[in-house]
């Protein structure tokens, strides 16, 4: 796979359009140095790869323009907390410390990854104890906030506090509230944990079966990804608007819908295992 600078794509237009007057060379206006060898200075790469390659047709960040992003993002002091993530874990959770032989997080892992380089869908993840589902959520949203997109990881139980301090302590409460909603449902990748340890009140079903409707009305229409993960043993223990969703054969039909069944990882983790 190689890339090729932005600047490279030259519209055919402007190549053939009066051939005897000298072409303009574009102006670098990037946030990458200059001498950047995978940009030259505009921040952005493209792939060349064959038509159907999950990268086609999509534009970057250069992976230079994005560590000083990255370092830039870390230094500020305006982190949102919401993203859900340590320092350290938005620095070094990466796919490959899903192992194999543990469980079977590390097929799981593989199915979000893709949906992850796909940019859009619902994945569900659903399983006992130690099966691999949070730290695969959480590899999830570090990648994307390396890859500069707005992605967070939250219980749903946080998410609903979020949403229902806003309700409780403004004076504009519907305004708040549905900034709040507005927050949540506009990532780029959301992973949602612990779906099935949250309140029943009809307060709280009323509003996860809102976020949950938006989210996967934005993955319909390929626009964001949403990862979830619940320890249940069936997905009769869902809702039924919940189970209708997520058996969506756009989402199922591409293996979204994962049910593990494999050993618990905290039996077999090294002393030394951070994650
Ligand atoms: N296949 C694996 N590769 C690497 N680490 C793993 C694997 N499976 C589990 N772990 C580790 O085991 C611990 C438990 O995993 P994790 O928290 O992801 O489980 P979970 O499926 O979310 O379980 P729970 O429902 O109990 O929250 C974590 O420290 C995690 O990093
Ligand atoms: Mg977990
Ligand atoms: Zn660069």
């Amino acid at each position: 796979m190689t890339m090729k600078h932005i600047s490279n794509l030259k519209p055919e237009g402007i190549q053939n359009a009066g051939k005897n007057e000298p072409i303009p060379k574009p102006i670098p206006h990037g946030d990458c140095s200059p001498d950047c060898p995978e940009c030259g200075g505009i921040g952005y790469v493209r792939y060349e790869v064959p038509v159907g390659h999950p990268k086609f047709g999509k534009v970057e960040r250069c992976r230079y323009a994005q560590s000083r992003d990255i370092a830039a993002h870390l230094r500020s002091d305006n982190i949102d907390p919401r993203i859900g993530l340590t320092d350290d874990e938005i620095r070094n959770l990466n796919w490959n410390l899903v192992r194999k032989g543990v469980n079977q997080a590390d097929q799981a892992g593989a199915t979000t990854r893709k949906a992850f380089e796909d940019g859009h869908g619902l994945v569900f993840m659903y399983g006992g104890f130690g099966q691999g589902k949070s730290l695969i959520l959480k590899v999830a949203v570090a990648t994307a906030v390396r890859a500069g997109k707005r992605a967070a990881y939250a219980n749903l139980a946080g998410v609903l506090d979020d949403i229902r301090s806003a309700y409780d302590e403004r004076e504009n409460k519907m305004t708040e509230l549905v900034q709040r909603m507005e927050w949540w449902t506009s990532l780029d990748v959301l992973a949602i944990d612990e779906l099935d340890k949250v309140g029943q009140t009809d307060w709280a079903k009323e509003r996860i079966f809102q976020l949950l409707d938006l989210l996967y009305q934005r993955a319909v229409r390929q626009e964001a990804l949403t990862i979830i993960a619940a320890n249940y043993q069936s997905t009769d223990e869902l809702s039924g608007y919940l189970k209708s969703r997520i058996e969506d054969n756009r989402f199922a039909g591409n293996g979204y819908l994962i049910h593990l069944k494999g050993a618990d990882g905290r039996k077999s983790m090294p002393k030394n295992w951070k994650y």
